[in-house]
This record gives structure tokens, C-alpha cells and sequence, in this order.
């Protein structure tokens, strides 16, 4: 493994593109690898040993593909699988999403907040640790984002679907007075035009945790001198579990 080795970004389908995009405006000089499963998308409804076993699978590959570092791009595998795959593949850096319940009970005015993940993720150890450590005075209304997964996999996020599902997903956080919205998914960045549309005038912040992620990955390779050379011509590499016409929709989809 060299400094010039890529980082891997792993998410179950398309939606860790929204983590891959920060990391490449963050990290211009280096190579990157996207591992999008396809094949067992979407994660978010199924049993966490299952999310575990299939996030090991990817993360194996990315490490046989030499990978310095891994951004675990999905909340629902890092809530089952965070610890075990640390403790896999250690010593290499393995970074995972955050739910970015911090931030926004930070920033709250109305003291509540609302938070859209998957339903794996909203019943994990992680979200309710992290919803305790800093939820304390703050109403945290969560809500799983039905339907949003398949809705950004078949490329239908400006559809009059993919709007009904957002007010549905958004309704009742709205009505309890919700100024702060977490993504918890990364999936669901790419509806923020529908959602920006149905919050509109409401005072809401969409609270998107990419781009901290992206600041950890830019700590990690300072802190473990593994920045690329400076004359690294950087390469943009895509893979998949499952077909051809699909590693080609990844790639579109990142440049796009
Ligand atoms: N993008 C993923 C996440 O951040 C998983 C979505 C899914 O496959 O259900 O949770």
C-alpha cells in the first residue's frame, strides 16, 4: 500500500455519491474507489447481522483492492457494523457516518428537531447513544424516509412520488415545530430539491453530515501521513455486486 493508493467509499447503493463528491472536492489530489453494492440495496429494513455481513464483504474488497483508507458512505452500515469492521481490518482508518444529531440540537431555536434515516439506523445503538448524549432539552422527532431509497435508485427524485413521499416522511416533525432536519441517510441528500420545496418558509435547516465526514477523512490521512504525492494524478474508479449497466449508472451519477 502507498500514499498514491485510493480511498475506498462504500455504500449500498448510490446514495454514499453525496459522501463521495465531498470527499473529492475535499480531497482533489487523491484517487478514489466507490464500492455501491446494488445487488442487496436498499439496507434499510433488513437485520443488522445481515447489514454486517454484507458490509464486511464490501469492505474486504475494497482492502484487496489496496485501499488506504474506508468511508463506511451509509448510515445503516455503520450503525450494525462500525466496531466489528474496525476491529476487522485495523489497523487501517475506517470512517463512518455520523447521525448529525449534534449540530442541529446545537443549533435549534424551537428546541425540536427532526431526523429522516432508515429504519435499521433509527433503531440502532448509535442513533439512540448519540440522540441521548446530546438530545438533552431538545425534542428529537425521528421518521423513517419511506420510500426515498428506491426513489433516488431508480433515479426518480424529481417525480410528484418522490414529493408526496417527502411531506409524508416530514409531516409530523413539521407540525411539532422542527426548525432542524437531519439527514441520517445518505441517500437523502439527493432530494434536497423536494425537500428545500416543502420546507419553504418554514425556517427549517437541512442538516446534511457529508461534508464533516469528508473533514475527517482529510484528518485521518494528515494525522496518518498518508496524503497522496503532490504530482498524484488522481483516478475515479467504480465497482458493484451487481451488474455492468449498474457500475455504469454509479459513474454517471458522480459526474452528473
Ligand atoms: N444510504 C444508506 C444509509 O445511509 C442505506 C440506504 C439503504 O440501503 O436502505 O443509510
Amino acid at each position: 500500500m502507498t500514499n498514491d493508493a485510493p480511498i475506498g467509499i462504500y455504500d449500498s447503493g448510490l446514495g454514499g455519491l453525496t459522501v463521495w463528491r465531498e470527499v473529492r472536492r475535499a480531497l482533489p489530489g487523491e484517487s478514489l474507489l466507490y464500492l455501491g453494492d446494488g445487488k442487496n440495496c436498499p439496507y434499510g429494513s433488513r437485520p443488522r447481522e445481515e447489514v454486517c455481513a454484507l458490509a464486511d464483504a464490501a469492505v474486504e474488497r475494497l482492502v484487496a483492492e489496496g485501499c488506504k483508507l474506508v468511508v463506511v458512505a451509509c448510515n445503516t452500515a455503520t450503525a450494525a457494523a462500525i466496531d466489528f469492521l474496525r476491529g476487522k481490518y485495523a489497523p487501517m482508518p475506517i470512517v463512518g457516518m455520523e447521525p448529525a444529531v449534534k449540530p442541529a440540537c446545537l443549533a435549534t431555536r424551537s428546541g425540536v428537531v427532526g431526523v429522516l434515516a432508515t429504519e435499521r439506523s433509527l433503531d440502532g445503538e448509535l442513533f439512540r447513544r448519540t440522540a441521548e448524549r446530546y438530545g438533552r432539552g431538545v425534542e428529537v422527532v425521528t421518521a423513517p424516509g419511506r420510500g426515498f431509497v428506491e426513489l433516488v435508485e431508480s433515479d426518480s427524485e424529481r417525480t410528484p412520488e418522490a414529493e408526496a413521499c417527502v411531506r409524508a416522511a416530514v409531516a409530523e416533525m413539521l407540525a411539532r415545530g422542527a426548525d432542524q432536519i437531519v439527514l441520517g441517510c445518505t441517500h437523502y441528500p439527493f432530494l434536497l430539491p423536494v425537500l428545500e420545496r416543502v420546507v419553504a418558509g418554514r425556517g427549517v435547516t437541512i442538516v446534511d453530515p457529508s461534508p464533516a465526514v469528508a473533514r475527517r477523512v482529510v484528518q485521518l490521512l494528515d494525522a496518518g501521513d498518508l496524503r497522496a504525492a503532490a504530482d498524484h494524478v488522481p483516478a475515479y474508479g467504480f465497482l458493484t455486486f451487481a451488474d455492468e449497466a449498474y457500475r455504469r449508472k454509479l459513474e454517471a451519477k458522480a459526474f452528473r
